[in-house]
């Protein structure tokens, strides 16, 4: 009986990946800072970027005033003056180049107080919005936004504010990027993010490199979550079943645990649907996304809740959240608190500012897993760079509030991102997850969708995809494509006959390009098997053809950079 043993020793190895496209820059600062950053890419396209050839280069917007200025510590500026419009500002005059990325940054202050500033473009016969900051008085903000430029022309970028402060202007910059180097910037953090390229040894028991072993890696479960919303309907349809269990790892229940489905009328609260649907995704190794305990828009409250005087108001609160949080509380991976709080402010009318804070704490306290994560779930922020309530910047703002009141110093919190798009601006949705990820807690994108039917939707709906996969803060996406024979919410991804549209081809040939596949090899001269593997669980099995016998054990591949190393003790 001789003993062998494999040594299984998983080097992470360092990415030696060969980006041809200039890099692109990730960084954003959330922090108003005293003076600001240098500008991104050197300002790219923009002459003078940092104003410190005066105005250079520069001349006003909307017939208004600009001057030249400069902090004590010597960094010189633009601040444009006497505004009494909203697009009274410094702008630059330069040359769009058709079909490109570019990516705009700015960092800008206010005379006084605080207040909105856009960053606009404008094109022939177009304005763009392209992203936006709450800018303050006394310190620097950063603005990341961009755009993708249709046409080749001339344009000119200026920054506009309804309030009629002095706006100070610093460090713009707009960078192009060819569709192909942003496609490149795309594969590169994959291969960074997603991926982890691993290496094995097989050692005898004396240590010996073992030579031409065979190695097989089965795949058992591909880390990063992909989801869907689902409908009822999935209880009486196996096809629906099929089509869904076969494809997703996460559900959203597109109305069902919404406080109007539980509770139609005071009191009557019935679980029936909910429970059939946790009980199916529970039998299926389907995650769980729990919405929504609460929603802000005054339109999506139980008809019964719009009326209530404020003591019935609070205690149904108070009975909703309770029910519905104890109820799924362990089932679920995470919950969307109260829904769309940027937008609508139904409670905090009721309750005050601070009654989204509240609800927050109390359903951490109902629901206290350790990978629970507590969502504000939010629209517009990704899609609309032109939608002031919605920004990244007020977004953490929100965040920030409701973390200050929030146990254990905001451990669970999440950034939920809907994500309804109709005309992506992919460079904005990039930037805007650049500063959103600088809050360092996780992000997903909660209910995608792409509206406008048409061969743009499935290509609208795999750019918009593939952005999100790439991008190293996000950590999960859920597809708002739940079925119903009458039609979806805007988009299908198939037939009644669960035949793929476009757009289902879209997700299933990005299921198959992200999941964690199979590989089989043997092993070098030295004993090594070497390959790139995407995140995800993995059984790994080893044979050597002198002894007749195999060693197989489960691996995990994830994120983190440490080497890995496996100990196969193989009796033969
Ligand atoms: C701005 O307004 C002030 C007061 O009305 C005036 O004195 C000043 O000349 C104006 N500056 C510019 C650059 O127009
Ligand atoms: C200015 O106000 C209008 C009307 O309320 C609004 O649509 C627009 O977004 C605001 N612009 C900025 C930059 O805040
Ligand atoms: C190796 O194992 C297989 C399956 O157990 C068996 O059929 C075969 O005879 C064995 N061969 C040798 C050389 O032991």
């Amino acid at each position: 009986m001789a003993k062998l043993a494999f040594w299984l020793g998983w080097i992470a190895l360092l990415q030696g990946c060969m980006v041809k496209a200039l890099p692109y820059d990730y960084s954003a600062s959330i922090e108003c800072l005293a003076e600001p950053l240098a500008p991104q890419y050197g300002g790219g396209i923009l002459r003078n970027a940092d104003f410190n050839a005066g105005l250079q280069g520069w001349s006003t917007f909307g017939y208004g005033s600009i001057a030249e200025s400069t902090s004590a510590a010597g960094n010189a500026f633009a601040v444009a003056l006497n505004r009494t419009r909203p697009y009274q500002s410094v702008s630059q005059k330069v040359y769009l180049q058709g079909d490109t990325h570019y990516t705009l940054s700015a960092w800008l202050q206010v005379g006084d107080g605080s207040a909105d500033v856009r960053a606009v473009v404008k094109t022939v016969g177009d304005f763009v919005h392209a992203g936006g900051v709450v800018a303050k008085s006394g310190c620097w903000s950063m603005l990341k936004g961009g755009l993708t430029a249709a046409s080749s022309g001339p344009a000119e970028i200026y920054f506009e504010s309804n309030a009629t402060v002095d706006l100070w202007v610093d460090s713009v910059s707009l960078n192009p990027f060819t569709k192909e180097e942003w496609a490149a910037h795309r594969a590169a953090s994959v291969v960074s993010a997603r991926k982890k390229t691993v290496k094995l040894q097989a050692t005898d028991s004396s240590g010996q490199p073992l030579a031409n072993a065979a190695v097989s890696l089965d795949a058992v479960r591909t880390s990063f979550p992909l989801g869907a919303a689902m409908s009822q309907h999935i209880l009486t349809n196996s096809a629906y079943q099929t089509w869904f269990a076969s494809r997703f790892a996460v559900a959203t229940f597109e109305n069902e645990m919404k406080w109007y489905s539980t509770e139609p009328s005071p009191g009557h609260e019935d679980y029936t649907v909910p429970d059939a649907m946790m009980a199916f995704a529970k039998s299926n190794g389907i995650a769980v996304r729990g919405h929504n305990v609460f929603w802000d828009q005054p339109s999506q409250q139980p008809s019964w809740v719009s009326s209530l005087p404020y003591p019935q108001l609070l205690a149904a609160t108070s009975r909703r959240i309770r029910s519905v949080v104890s109820r799924y509380a362990g089932q679920v991976i995470g919950w969307d608190v109260v829904n769309e709080n940027l937008h609508f402010d139904f409670y905090e009318g009721r309750f005050g500012w601070d009654a989204s804070t509240a609800f927050y704490a109390a359903a951490r306290l109902l629901d206290a897993g350790a990978n629970t994560l507590m969502f504000m779930n939010e629209y517009n922020t990704l899609e609309q760079p032109g939608d002031m309530a919605a920004l990244p910047d007020r977004y953490l703002q929100r965040l920030r509030q409701i973390i200050a009141g929030y146990p254990e110093n905001g451990a669970g919190m999440a950034i939920g991102l809907e994500g309804h798009f109709t005309n992506p601006n992919i460079p904005y949705m990039r930037s805007a997850l650049d500063t959103l990820a600088q809050a360092g807690i996780p992000i997903w994108l909660t209910e995608v969708d792409v509206a406008g039917g048409g061969p743009a939707q499935a290509q609208h709906l795999e750019e918009v995809l593939r952005e999100a996969y790439a991008h190293p803060a996000v950590q999960g996406i859920v597809l708002w494509s739940a079925w119903h024979p009458e039609g979806c919410y805007v988009m299908c991804l198939t037939d009644n006959n669960f035949k793929n549209l476009p757009q289902g081809d879209v997700v299933d040939r990005l299921i198959a390009e992200w999941r964690a596949t199979p590989r089989a090899g043997a092993t070098d001269a030295q004993g090594y098997f070497e390959a790139e593997l995407v995140h995800g669980e993995y059984k790994v099995t080893v044979t050597h053809p002198e002894f007749n016998n195999s060693a197989s054990r489960s691996v995990k591949v994830e994120l983190g950079s440490g080497s890995e190393q496996y100990f196969v003790d193989i009796q033969v």
